[in-house]
């Protein structure tokens, strides 16, 4: 592979929070995010990806004019960042986009999962030659179609003779467990919720996106009675290989717990659900990853310093820090991800782990669009 060719990574995810696009190289078996930018999301279009997110009415109407609205918006976050460092189509090998997921059932009778964000419209305007839509072979294969960062957290972060976690807090969190000494030595899973709960809640009370540094979370009380009700959602006793979504761990879902507890300060709710996410990811990373190893945190979560301290407390024997340790700040590693898959697909190389996802092989993922 030419070493010097550059790749856009385009992620938006279960928080619809903002577009993340990372310009990336891959050299020396590494990539390096030379760029990173957050193209911003009308507050119609997140009303409107959220409101798909559920079942509802007229949704093939709604969801075919959104793939294509969100296809026009992320090819914008492609050419504004190649705007701002200069670049022409003709020097971006390649774009991988995640997509928006606005549904994801990987145990239904007929698994799928569904992203939108057309790519030949990305392509189109752009340019430049897009793969999209990484999670449908995994499922082919019969995999859940996810987590698939694993894949790229072990190729950018696996250091020989050492154990390492990585931990993704975006809407839904997601640990990488990179080990070494055993057969199978990258394993990885969706944890549950992240911030999708907190972000929810805070929006219904406060109508504030989210809970900077934790700060609302941290003036509540723990309420020790829900968050046993909430850990009992039987999402936390499956075993891998598990992902889940925004259909699982869902408004209706937290409504449903809470309406046994009508009286409790919002703000007590609040603290409770920050724990539930603390507790389910220390509870993942106990089970999944020997004492003293390290886990570096990244995703916008990493930036809750109230729940970065509760992770801190619960996790006293491993070492904390963040995927910066290593080169790449934590609002680009997904990004980062999708570039490194799009990379592996124009290549012919497989970017899935069968150990992760469950599927009966690892596969090359992706449809490849031509910009034409
Ligand atoms: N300073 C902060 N304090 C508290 N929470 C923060 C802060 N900054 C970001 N966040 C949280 O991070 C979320 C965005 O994180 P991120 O973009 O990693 O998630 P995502 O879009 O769901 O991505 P993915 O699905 O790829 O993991 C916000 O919705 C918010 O809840
Ligand atoms: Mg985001």
């Amino acid at each position: 592979m030419n070493s010097e060719k550059l790749y856009i990574g385009l992620m938006s995810g279960t928080s619809i929070d903002a577009i993340d696009t990372a310009l990336v190289s891959f050299k020396d078996d590494k990539a390096s995010v030379l760029a990173f930018y957050e193209h911003a999301i009308p507050s119609s279009v997140q009303v409107a990806i959220s409101g798909l997110c559920q079942p509802g009415n007229n949704e093939i109407d709604r969801a075919g004019e959104l793939d294509q609205c969100l296809g026009i918006l992320f090819a914008d976050a492609a050419l504004s960042l190649m705007n701002k460092e200069g670049l022409a189509a003709s020097a971006i090998y390649g774009i991988g986009s995640h997509g928006q997921t606005i549904r994801h059932r990987p145990n239904a009778s007929h698994p799928f999962t569904l992203q939108i964000g057309n790519p030949s419209v990305i392509a189109y305007q752009t340019g430049i030659t897009t793969v999209a839509d990484f999670r449908a072979k995994d499922m082919a294969a019969g995999g859940q179609g996810a987590p698939l960062v694993p894949a790229f957290h072990q190729y950018q972060f696996y250091d020989k003779g050492f154990s390492r976690g990585i931990l993704n807090i975006g809407g839904i969190a997601n640990l990488s467990c990179l080990c070494d000494g055993a057969s199978q030595n990258l394993s990885g899973f969706d944890t549950g919720p992240g911030n999708t709960l907190m972000d929810y809640w805070i929006h219904k009370h406060l109508n504030k996106a989210f809970d900077n540094n934790g700060d609302w979370a941290r003036s509540g009380q723990l309420n020790a009675h829900l968050l046993e009700e909430f850990l009992t959602h039987g999402y936390f006793s499956r075993r891998p290989p598990k992902s889940t979504g925004r259909e699982e761990f869902s408004p209706t879902w937290l409504e449903s717990v809470l309406c046994k507890h009508p009286a409790l300060p919002t703000e007590d709710v609040q603290r409770t659900l920050c724990e539930l996410t603390a507790r389910s990811i220390g509870d993942a990373v106990c089970r999944h990853l020997s004492s003293g190893s390290e886990v570096l945190l990244c995703g916008g979560g990493s930036k809750n310093q109230f729940l970065a301290g509760r992770l801190t407390d619960l996790l006293k024997n491993y070492s904390l820090g963040t995927t910066k340790k290593l080169g790449i700040d934590v609002d680009a590693v997904e990004a980062a991800a999708f570039a490194w898959l799009a990379h592996r697909t124009l290549a012919s190389l497989t970017g899935s782990c069968r150990g992760v996802t469950g599927a009966q092989r690892d596969t090359v993922l992706g449809g490849i669009y031509p910009p034409g």
